[in-house]
């Protein structure tokens, strides 16, 4: 009886597990540049942890983790990373100040270009952006994969702007090859004008507006985030996605790759999945009832 009755569990578990869509996701990063970058994941306050918080990808080199249900969070590339003589890791751009390769809670040192994510956020929508507010360190990618409601848009900053970007924002590199642009700086980090950052006197939508400074940056990268109230242009939704993220993308691989995004945008209600997982389980009780009362 009550080994039948835990097999019930453990079968119904199973059901759960096999069609609920708010299971963990795949998150793929890839490095697509021609020089190592050390993966960077912060997790938000209260949302699960990831299974590392750092890992370091050669050129043409991926690394997949599993993302908990509504894991909250953002991922950034790392580059120029050393260790010095006493074993104390860092790197020039992206740096998390942990001293070691897993950041351990640290989060990017500006300028970095972050991936940000909500996952099972309202509506069950995964919301994510690719932000340039805290300036830019390499061109970056987000390609949701398999994702069954809202845009499900390919979204970051392609272009390589450590090149061309304006000079009051340029940071070069430290150390031998001292005039090396390696990083862009946001205009709130270069300057720390309240008209930059947002903040003050210019803390709402309404009264922070872009400036010549955020239009580079939008201009460069369009669906990226610019300066702090660029929401219309740079946020997007999925649902039920795994999610692709590289670094260097090439424009060969910045198409989209699924069209089931648009085909239940917008449905708001109850998803099939998720109705078929209720009834499956319920079906399952029914099947397995008689057996039990023996
Ligand atoms: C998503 O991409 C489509 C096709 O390129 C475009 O028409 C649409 O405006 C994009 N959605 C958002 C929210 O940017």
């Amino acid at each position: 009886m009550a080994k039948l009755r835990f097999s019930l569990a453990l079968f119904t578990t199973f059901l759960i597990s096999l069609f609920n869509p708010n299971q963990s996701s795949t998150f793929t990063l890839t490095n697509q540049c021609n020089y190592p970058v050390w993966a960077g994941l912060l997790s938000g306050a209260g949302t699960p942890p990831l299974p590392t918080t750092g890992f370091p990808l050669q050129p043409s080199q991926s690394n997949s983790i599993s993302v908990p249900t509504s894991w909250s969070g953002r991922m950034w590339g790392r580059t120029l990373c050393s260790t010095d003589s006493t074993g104390k890791f860092s790197c020039v751009t992206g740096d998390c100040g942990s001293g070691t390769i897993e950041c351990n809670g640290g989060g990017a040192a500006p300028p970095a270009t972050l991936a940000e994510f909500t996952l099972n956020g309202a509506n069950g929508m995964d919301f994510y952006d690719v932000s340039l507010v805290d300036g830019y360190n390499l061109p970056m990618m987000v390609v949701p994969q398999g994702g069954a409601g809202g845009n499900c848009n390919v979204t970051g900053c392609f272009a390589d702007l450590n090149k061309d970007c304006p000079s009051a924002l340029r940071l070069t590199g430290a150390g031998g090859d001292g005039d090396e642009s390696v990083a862009c700086r946001s205009a709130c980090e270069a300057f720390g004008d309240p008209m930059y950052c947002c903040s003050g006197a210019y803390s709402t939508p309404q009264s922070c507006s872009p400036t010549s400074y955020s239009e580079y940056f939008k201009n460069a990268c369009p669906t990226a985030y610019s300066y702090a109230y660029d929401d219309g242009t740079s946020t997007f939704t999925c649902s039920s996605a795994n999610y692709v993220i590289t670094f260097c993308p090439t424009p060969a691989n910045s198409r989209k790759t699924t069209g089931a995004g648009q085909s239940e945008a917008n449905s708001g209600g109850i998803s099939l999945a998720k109705a078929f997982s209720i009834s499956s389980v319920i079906v399952a009780a029914f099947i397995l009832t008689p057996a039990w009362r023996l």
